[in-house]
């Protein structure tokens, strides 16, 4: 475990192709789905970085076979749709919200006793939008301050879950995923809408399995489903992540004499709000091999470096960039004029308070360009940049943002930096491949 990391100024900007690592979310689910099969599936791009690996020893404690053929080759073989068995120990999220949220719902649902546990961040963030709908549908779950924070026990419901209709008050993939796979076990359909449509990885991989989901407006329906009727497909290919190639995009267009790049890179349109971001700023885009892979669609994206201007956005795009936030964060640092993000509340609950590390520690690179408000944040653009010593917080995008900040000013000196093995574990080394 290294302490600190000092990153150096780039010169002459950064050249080169990335191949961008699996899609964090599309991994985790390709493994719980895959889990409740009865014929083996074969997962290709998958992501091998702590979160993923969590998911992975999660379901291995519920009896299905994982086999890797590699770091990102691997085989899942389950026990069946009502195959999972009784964990024998806690599960052990770590740092995942996915996981333990998804693990949650499924769970919920089981006729055995489920224990879980994770890392501090995960200790302090609410499960309770979890926890309540899944206890509407009969689920029993407890845990501190009023079943919603971690130690958490999920007892067998009685009676089984009943399928509701529920209206989440956060347009959240996670909760919308719990109830959907809780769903799945229930008596009767169970839907769910959200205030506006956050990524549909489950919807689209639970269709590849033969259990269709419906979508009306911003609501999701699943049925009930038969245990016949679930059939494992026997191949998953994991596009790259666009959530990893967001540092990438953003360090080709600000870091003068930049070209890239970025192969594979997963374009489903609920994930797609960085490149609409970054081409309201200016930035030079251009999406080549477009294609669909497993569902999804994916490209490479070329990025070449230009000038960027401040711009402003709000609530309804921020499902589709809710990760992206810290290295648009950057992006608009480096821009010309101000830029104003609202109803970016969610990131006060991510794994760590992003808005408030955003402003503390951009700050020391920057002093004075970044002012938070209670939903968002206002960066003045276009300041100096000074060389300084930053915190992490142990949050894998504070890390790579911080990274690229320093890489287009005056060089950073990161405390904590190994925390990119939450979703990036190769990042520092692309970054010094790629500066030639
Ligand atoms: C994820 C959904 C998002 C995102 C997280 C991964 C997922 O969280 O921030 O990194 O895989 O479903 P929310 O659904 O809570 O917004």
């Amino acid at each position: 475990m290294a302490e600190i990391m000092t990153i150096d100024k780039v010169c002459r900007g950064l050249q080169g192709e990335v191949a961008i690592p699996g899609d964090k979310s599309i991994s985790h689910r390709s493994v719980m789905l895959s889990g409740l099969g009865s014929t083996p599936v074969h997962i290709t791009n998958f992501l091998h970085a702590q979160d993923c690996l969590s998911t992975v020893a999660c379901l291995r404690a519920l009896g299905a076979e994982i086999e890797f053929q590699s770091d990102t080759e691997l085989t899942v073989k389950g026990n069946g749709f009502h195959g999972l068995q009784e964990p024998g120990t806690v599960i052990d999220a770590g740092n995942s919200g996915t996981t333990l949220r998804l693990m949650m719902g499924l769970l919920s649902a089981q006729p055995f006793f489920s224990a879980f546990t994770g890392d501090a961040s995960l200790h302090r963030r609410p499960m309770g939008r979890v926890a309540k709908p899944l206890s509407l549908m009969g689920a029993r779950i407890y845990g501190r301050e009023g079943n919603s924070k971690l130690p958490l026990a999920v007892v067998p419901a009685e009676g089984g879950l009943k399928g509701i209709s529920y209206e989440s008050p956060v347009a959240s993939a996670q909760v919308k995923s719990a109830l959907l796979l809780a769903g799945m076990y229930a008596d009767g359909p169970t839907t769910v809408s959200e205030p506006f449509v956050s990524r549909d990885h489950t919807e689209r991989m639970l269709a590849a399995f033969g259990v269709p989901v419906r979508r009306e407006g911003t609501a999701v329906t699943i049925d009930s489903v038969m245990a016949e009727a679930y059939k494992a497909p026997a191949a998953i290919e994991v596009p790259g992540d666009i959530s990893s190639a967001a540092y990438w995009l953003v360090a080709g267009s600000v870091l003068p004499g930049s070209k890239l790049l970025l192969k594979n890179v997963g374009v489903n349109e609920t994930r797609t709000g960085i490149l609409e971001v970054l081409e309201q700023m200016g930035a030079k885009l251009e999406l080549v091999n477009e294609r669909v892979s497993g569902g999804e669609a994916a490209a490479d994206i070329c990025v070449e470096a230009g000038p960027l201007k401040g711009t402003e956005f709000g609530a309804e795009i921020m499902p589709r960039l809710i990760d992206e936030i810290p290295i648009i964060a950057v992006a608009a640092l480096l821009a010309e004029g101000d830029t104003i993000i609202t109803g970016a509340g969610e990131l006060r609950v991510k794994e760590t308070d992003r808005l408030a590390a955003i402003e503390q520690e951009f700050n020391k690179l920057s002093p004075g360009a970044v002012e938070t408000i209670e939903d968002g944040l206002v960066i003045h653009g276009g300041r100096p940049i000074q060389k300084a010593r930053c915190f992490t917080y142990d949050d894998h995008r504070i890390a790579m943002s911080l990274a690229i900040l320093g890489a287009a000013g005056d060089g950073v000196v990161l405390e904590r930096p190994d925390c990119v093995n939450i979703s990036y574990p190769a990042f520092y080394g692309d970054l010094e491949r790629l500066r030639g």
